[in-house]
């Protein structure tokens, strides 16, 4: 069952020109949808107008099927996290995480039950009487994290909460967020411009572009079927190389007649440093650099046809100088002329 419904939502913040334009989307219930994409392609945009902070120009948005025209922030049984925590910073944590509570008019015994659950939930049942400012970054965020917890919303929404802490704690908080979500069973809708985020939390990911949607997908079906260019080159560090098809004509491959670009991604190519037979991809290229990451090396080859990115896990001796870059005919993309993918091989 739909949760969200966004239908034909136009946002013009400057009336001649729309940020979002007839956008269509339907977030799943008990999802953990992540809206991913690029700096200013409209996310946060689109986060504040399902909270209501943001009037949308055109379009109607629905929750539980319901209209939120109209409807103030404060009655959409949603609670919003954001990147900077925004504490109250003269009161305890217990004081932060009652506050919205007291202002649902909600009874002391009731509030007390809530914040107990919810400091559990975060581990912060021992900093309860602790100001903010002797938080560390990931505490405070948890404190907001659990401040959303007590309204017990329907809907949580995210907007890049992490980004303010340093990667180690980020990775824990991530995992913090999965076990969260699969204990609360709430609908999560969660803003990020980073695909690792994306795709390690997410069970539905929205890539969007210049306010326009370019794939909605599992983060599976990303990785594995990106339904366009953008979508291949978003997903995946290094990102999916893109080489035109000419480059697999010349090496006397059968290819989709109205391909025009050909991908791979970086950890589907071997380095070979002679020639070998096979039914794949063979392209010769020039070792430029080479990164050992212990169980992963990570070369930048110069070929014909532009830069390839290569992640290999073979564990072979090091290659340099003139090596071969195979790809198995299996694990290569086609797309058309106007980079969409193009699903049969014949096609
Ligand atoms: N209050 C505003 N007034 C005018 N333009 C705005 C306003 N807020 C956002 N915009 C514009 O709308 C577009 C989308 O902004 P938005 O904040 O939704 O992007 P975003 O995807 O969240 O980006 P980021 O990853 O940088 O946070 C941008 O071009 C931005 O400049
Ligand atoms: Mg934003």
């Amino acid at each position: 069952m739909d949760k969200i419904v966004l239908e034909h939502i136009t946002k013009a913040y400057d009336k001649n020109a729309p940020v979002i334009e007839d956008l269509n989307l339907s977030i799943r219930q008990g999802s953990f949808t992540v809206l991913l994409g690029p700096s200013g392609c409209g996310k946060s945009t689109i986060l504040r107008m399902i909270a209501g902070l943001e009037k949308e120009t055109a379009g109607e948005i629905r929750i539980d099927g319901v209209s939120m025209k109209g409807v103030d922030p404060g009655d959409r049984q949603i609670a919003m996290v954001f990147q900077n925590y925004a504490l109250y910073p003269t009161m305890t944590v217990r004081g932060n995480i009652e506050f919205g509570l007291i202002n649902m008019k909600i009874d002391k015994a009731e509030r007390n039950r809530r914040i107990e659950e919810a400091v559990q939930m975060v581990g912060l049942e021992d900093y309860l009487d602790r100001m903010p400012a002797k938080l560390s970054g990931g505490q405070r965020q948890r404190v907001a994290l659990a401040r959303a917890i007590v309204k017990k919303p329907s809907v949580f929404l995210m907007d890049e909460p992490l980004s303010n802490l340093d990667s180690k704690l980020r990775a824990q908080i991530r995992t913090d967020l999965i076990e969260l979500h699969r204990k609360l069973g709430a609908t999560f809708v969660y803003v990020t411009h980073d695909q690792v985020e994306a795709m390690s939390m997410g069970t539905d990911i929205v890539l969007l572009e210049n306010g326009q949607i370019r794939q909605h997908d599992t983060p599976d079906a990303l990785y594995r079927e990106p339904a366009n260019v953008f979508s291949a080159r978003f997903i995946g560090t290094p990102p999916m190389n893109i080489l035109p098809i000419r480059a697999l004509r010349q090496a006397g491959m059968n290819t989709p007649l109205i391909a025009m670009h050909a991908g791979f991604r970086p950890e589907a190519c071997r380095v070979e440093s002679r020639p070998t037979a096979g039914s794949g991809l063979r392209l010769a290229g020039q070792v430029v650099t080479r990164e050992n990451l212990g169980d992963q090396i990570l070369y930048k080859v110069q070929t014909d046809f532009g830069m390839v990115q290569v992640k290999d896990f073979s564990g072979r001796p090091e290659a340099y100088g003139q090596v071969t870059l195979c790809v198995d005919p299996d694990r290569l993309h086609f797309f058309d002329g106007n980079e969409c993918r193009l699903t049969e091989k014949g096609a």
